[in-house]
């Protein structure tokens, strides 16, 4: 008989966009001459890009060719996609080598599966609230997690307490979900504190191609010293509307070395490679095509266009929610708008509430966390004329 991992008992029963999409289709059963209009999960609703297209057209064809045809790929990714990464890097204020960034199929795959290589002991620093990936799969190893506030106090962007000891420290900036941005004041603290424990910052930059202030930093490494003490996670998913298509990558710095107790020096950089290469085997070549292509002028213009349609319809949820005078924060530097609940509401019971009275489906801020509980998540990934109706029926119902 195996021995299970127990540790999955300290999960909720399923995933919070998992058990979303249960309530709903419950709904939808039972309802089904109501029209939904989904504003939960972040998923892009716009089609990849012309460039995108075309490239991924050219590679497809590459592959129907003995002379052109591309089996495994090199296991980090190939180098016409992490030199193409490393340029953008470098535009946005960043230097990073081609060679520690890792090409991957997802960010939250990559933030899962980073656990792999931190003992079981460490402790945690993760904020509440934030994307759940980083809780559950520290869960599912039975690893120690100390929570930090992120309250309206805080402009839900908690700060290093030197009192507080820790070894890994999640940071996901802009926010998921409160849209939340640190400065780059705030981000010298992180690091100076990562490096004051000798912990490792793991840094979420999924969001980052929705900044638009550009005094705010869009990756942990235009701080300096940042590549003793952070790894970064970036995807395409919402830069480039690739949530179906599926590219991520992530840069581990060949500084990050700690000693083992044997006294071995351990590179992360090293282990992670190790694991990629044999538990990995590689993002499509077509896919890295793709993506090479969304780093292009052209290709990254047209995505900005999308940002930017998306950026309208933060602009109509956050009109409605300024006429009803609920504070919100978000919107702005991100596609997520995070807000108090009305009427005192819990918010899986605004969850159902909004469900079951306007047909639109938002994310209760519980899922991110205990300091969500009374907060809610829209976001701004859908269409226009969808975006617009959902907050008729929010500016009717309250
Ligand atoms: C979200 O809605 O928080 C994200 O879409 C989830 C994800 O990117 O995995």
């Amino acid at each position: 008989m195996p021995l299970l991992n127990e540790n999955y008992q300290n999960l909720e029963e399923s995933y919070l966009f998992a058990e979303i999409a249960r309530r709903v289709s419950k709904y939808e059963e039972a309802h089904p001459d109501q029209k939904i209009i989904r504003l939960g999960i972040g998923d892009v609703t716009k089609p990849l890009t012309k460039k995108v297209i075309e490239a991924l057209h050219k590679a497809v064809e590459e592959q129907a060719v003995s002379e052109t045809f591309r089996g495994y790929g090199p296991e980090k990714g190939y180098d016409f996609l992490r030199n193409a990464i490393s340029a953008y890097y470098k535009k946005n204020g960043a230097d990073v080598d081609p060679d520690t960034i890792f090409i991957s199929d997802g960010a939250k795959s990559d933030t899962g599966n980073i656990t792999d290589l931190f003992g079981k002991d460490n402790v945690v620093l993760v904020p509440d609230p934030v994307y759940p990936v980083y809780v559950d799969t520290n869960l599912m190893d039975g690893r120690k997690i100390v929570y930090m506030n992120g309250t309206a106090e805080n402009d839900f962007l908690p700060m290093p307490d030197p009192s507080v000891k820790a070894d890994l420290i999640y940071l996901c900036s802009p926010n998921n979900p409160t849209g939340a941005c640190y400065s780059k004041e705030q981000l010298e603290k992180w690091v100076a504190y990562a490096k004051e424990m000798q912990a490792v910052i793991l840094f979420d930059a999924a969001y980052e191609a929705f900044v638009s202030d550009p005094a705010l930093p869009r990756s942990i490494f235009e701080i300096e010293g940042a590549k003793e003490c952070a790894i970064e996670f970036c995807s395409l998913s919402k830069t480039a509307g690739f949530t179906g298509t599926r590219c991520s990558y992530t840069v581990i710095p060949k500084e990050l070395v700690f000693p083992a107790s044997n006294g071995a020096e351990l590179s992360l950089h090293a282990m992670w490679n190790r694991r990629h290469s044999t538990k990995f085997n590689g993002t499509p070549y077509i896919v890295q095509r793709a993506a090479e292509a969304v780093f292009t002028e052209e290709g990254m213009a047209e995505c900005m266009e999308n940002i930017e349609y998306y950026r309208q319809n933060a602009k109509i949820i956050a009109d409605v929610l300024r006429k009803k005078n609920i504070s919100f924060t978000g919107g702005v530097n991100s596609p997520y708008i995070w807000f108090e609940c009305p009427n005192g509401m819990e918010s899986w019971e605004f969850f159902d509430y909004l469900l079951t009275h306007a047909q639109v489906v938002g994310t209760p801020g519980a899922g991110f966390g205990e300091n969500g509980k009374n907060y809610f998540r829209l976001t701004a990934f859908g269409q226009h004329e969808s975006t617009a109706e959902a907050m008729r029926r929010f500016e009717e119902l309250f």
